[in-house]
């Protein structure tokens, strides 16, 4: 297959014969019949979200012909939730989720129960996936995936009926490249879904309170 690759930060881009390896599971083989190269493949010293590690075969928006179909890959890559993306097998806990609940009882009520936290937790994801301050973070995730889990981890943290099913931060965000006025802006973003809920400042400051801690997961330095 001839393709023009990057070697790195200010190499020019060769085009040459690059080798295929064969077609694995959950993987389709396109014959690429033609493809486009924008802004997105050039910009190679932006740290994100462009990992820019070299080399790389840049260029996409392909169309072609699927010549090989790899194992399983037209079956739905999450049965459990469907919608959602597969992700890596992980382990599952609640110790995940960053911090232990908050012995409140009344607390969960305040937050209007599951169906309140629910909306918080789609609008905070709404909210800061199109908030040009870190749209950009959010691009290309699995935003299903991450509204539910973000719902069962404020459940659980606001002491509700929930286990957390998601991984833990420092692995959810390893790569993202969140910096402090990152953190910043969602923290906001989330003040204004509970504000729209009608959650009580004191009582927003009190699941605020559980998540400040988790900045050092979430935070590259
Ligand atoms: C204390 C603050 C935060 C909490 C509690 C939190 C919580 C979570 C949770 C529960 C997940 C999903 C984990 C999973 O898929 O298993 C996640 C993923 C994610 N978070 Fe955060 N987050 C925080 C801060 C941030 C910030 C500041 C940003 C960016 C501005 C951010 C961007 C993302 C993105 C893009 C994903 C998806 C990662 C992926 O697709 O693998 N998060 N977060």
């Amino acid at each position: 297959m001839r393709a023009a690759v990057w070697w790195g930060p200010d190499r020019a881009q060769t085009v040459e014969d690059v080798g295929l390896r064969p077609v694995g599971p959950r993987e389709l083989g396109v014959r690429i019949t033609a493809a486009n190269a924008c802004v997105t493949d050039v910009i190679d010293t932006k740290p994100r979200p462009w990992p820019a590690k070299a080399p790389q075969i840049r260029g996409h928006g392909a169309v072609g012909v699927v010549e090989a179909v790899g194992a399983g890959a037209l079956a739905d890559p999450s049965p459990d939730h469907p919608g959602e993306e597969a992700v890596k097998p992980y382990v599952q806990s609640n110790a995940n989720a960053g911090a232990a609940p908050i012995g409140d009882p009344g607390l969960f009520k305040a937050f209007h129960g599951m169906d309140g936290v629910t909306r918080i937790a789609t609008a905070t994801v709404d909210r800061a996936s199109t908030d040009p301050r870190v749209a950009d973070i959010f691009k290309s995730h699995d935003l299903v995936r991450l509204k539910r889990v973000l719902a069962e981890q404020f459940c659980y943290l606001l002491g509700g009926p929930c286990a957390y099913t998601g991984r833990d931060m420092k692995t959810s965000h390893a790569d993202l490249g969140v910096q402090d006025i990152d953190f910043n802006a969602l923290v906001e973003d989330l003040q204004a879904a509970m504000t729209k809920e009608g959650v009580p400042f004191r009582d927003q400051n009190r699941l605020l309170a559980k998540l400040a801690p988790m900045h050092r997961d979430v935070v590259q330095k």
